[in-house]
């Protein structure tokens, strides 16, 4: 990793003119935006697609037969290959949801409804993932709500268990735990890439391996990793994966469910209407395979072409030259949070085999996450604050709240160093640890 930090190469100035929001002030200074973990930036490339496909080529895909309609069809196809080749997928292996949330539900109840299915004496042929009383799910302690509650809520219809994987203080996953959890009875392991609070990347192949021994389904959470990873899910293994337009440089309201075809074949459609079916009567309907089996009602096609702009503008930086860099502001961020008193970092290691991405979660001792992310506010640093809906996890650290700062292509050391400073006034702000 280090060589590859050492020859990191893109321009940062020149990527930072291509995001307008670069140019404003927030109270009085130029804005730090180190909040790119809850949603990101939007470079002109993103903003303009979107706009370009409004203005000149809008109309209804999939649908009719005149000239801009077909154009649309087309256009919203090849934005879909461009994200497929994003992460190393065919096609037909990426769904278009409403972001990673739906794309994890979709999941989530299109097991539920075929183990209810099977429950009910439907053909188990047709269900080779229906859930059975006492199957077992694997979650990590680590997960976003977004990857822990679709998983309760499945275990609550299904009286299957719900077990997770526990974090050391490290921040690392305990993978001796992983090995004695993951069993005969583990029908599903879901686990996020990246935890979005401890920038960790977990290790995907370790885990599937053991699921796999165990002939249990893998989903992915890439949420965290995909705007900063060179990403080949079926590389990975795993079976399911889902990620969010708006954290990866693209448009609010799309998001990627990707399944190997064998999985999405097999699973059902959860919502149900126009765009998915061949034929309907009164009383039946044949559905077309996925991923439109899935993508019932009127697509997301101008936000799909404006997250295809996104991973091209991506893919231009490289994968690899996004990560490094990430790699030395991470660094930079971690270390000097380290010598400020008062801070104390989760899951903090200085193990340098421990991967990362550029996110630092932290507490100030004696100042609530929220105080300190006014006084950072108010030197123009967006920082997120909260339990950054990782509930579970803070309370694994003792806390209820951090203060949480993630950075992007265009962060800056200048802009680490502004928020280092901003951090170290924080408590003296507050007459704390004087
Ligand atoms: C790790 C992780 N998973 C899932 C989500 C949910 O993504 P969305 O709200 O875009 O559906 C997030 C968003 O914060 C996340 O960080």
């Amino acid at each position: 990793m280090s060589s590859l930090a050492e020859t990191a190469a893109y321009d940062v100035r020149a990527v930072r003119a291509d995001f307008p929001i670069l140019g404003e002030t927030v109270n009085g200074h130029p804005l730090i935006y180190l909040d790119s973990a809850a949603t990101s930036q939007k470079p002109f490339v993103v903003l303009d697609a979107e706009r370009m496909f409004l203005e000149h080529a809008n109309a209804a895909v999939h649908r009719g037969a005149h000239t801009l309609a077909a154009e649309a069809t087309d256009t919203f196809e090849d934005a879909r290959a461009d994200v497929a080749r994003f992460v190393g997928a065919a096609p037909e292996n990426i769904v278009w949801t409403s972001g990673a949330t739906a794309a994890l539900n979709l999941v989530a109840y299109s097991i539920g409804n075929v183990s209810v299915g099977a429950a009910h004496g439907a053909d188990a042929a047709a269900s080779p993932y229906a859930l059975h009383p006492g199957d077992e799910i694997v979650v990590t302690e680590a997960e976003h709500h977004a990857n822990l509650i679709p998983w309760q809520q499945l275990a609550a219809r299904t009286s299957a268990v719900l077990r997770h994987i526990p974090v050391h203080d490290d921040g690392t996953l305990d993978l001796d735990a992983a090995a004695d959890l993951i069993g005969e009875r583990t029908r599903i392991v879901a686990f996020s890439h990246v935890s979005n609070v401890l920038g960790i990347v977990n290790p995907v192949a370790h885990l599937v391996a053991l699921a796999k021994d165990a002939g249990a389904l893998t989903v992915l959470d890439a949420c965290q990793s995909a705007p900063h990873l060179a990403l080949d899910l079926p590389a990975l293994g795993v079976d399911l994966a889902a990620f969010s337009g708006h954290k990866m440089l693209g448009p609010y309201g799309i998001g990627v469910l990707y399944g190997r075809s064998e999985v999405l074949d097999a699973l059902p459609p959860v919502l149900t209407g126009g765009s998915m079916v061949t034929t309907v009567t009164l009383d039946h309907a044949e559905f077309l395979p996925a991923p439109q089996k899935f993508e019932a009602g009127t697509q997301p096609v101008s936000q799909a072409v404006g997250l295809a702009a996104a991973v091209q503008y991506l893919a231009g930086l490289g994968m690899d030259a996004v990560h490094a860099r990430e790699r030395l502001l991470e660094r930079r961020l971690r270390d000097g949070l380290r010598e400020i008193p008062g801070i104390r970092l989760l899951g903090d290691t200085a193990d340098p085999s421990v991967e990362r991405i550029g996110l630092c979660a932290f507490e100030v001792d004696g100042v609530h996450a929220h105080d300190a992310g006014q006084v950072l506010d108010d030197h123009g640093i967006a920082v997120r604050v909260g339990h950054h809906c990782a509930q579970p996890l803070h309370r694994r650290f003792g806390m209820t709240a951090s203060v949480r700062a993630s950075t992007s292509v265009f962060t800056t050391e200048a802009e680490i160093d502004t928020l280092l400073d901003a951090v170290s006034g924080v408590r003296s702000f507050f007459g704390v640890g004087r």
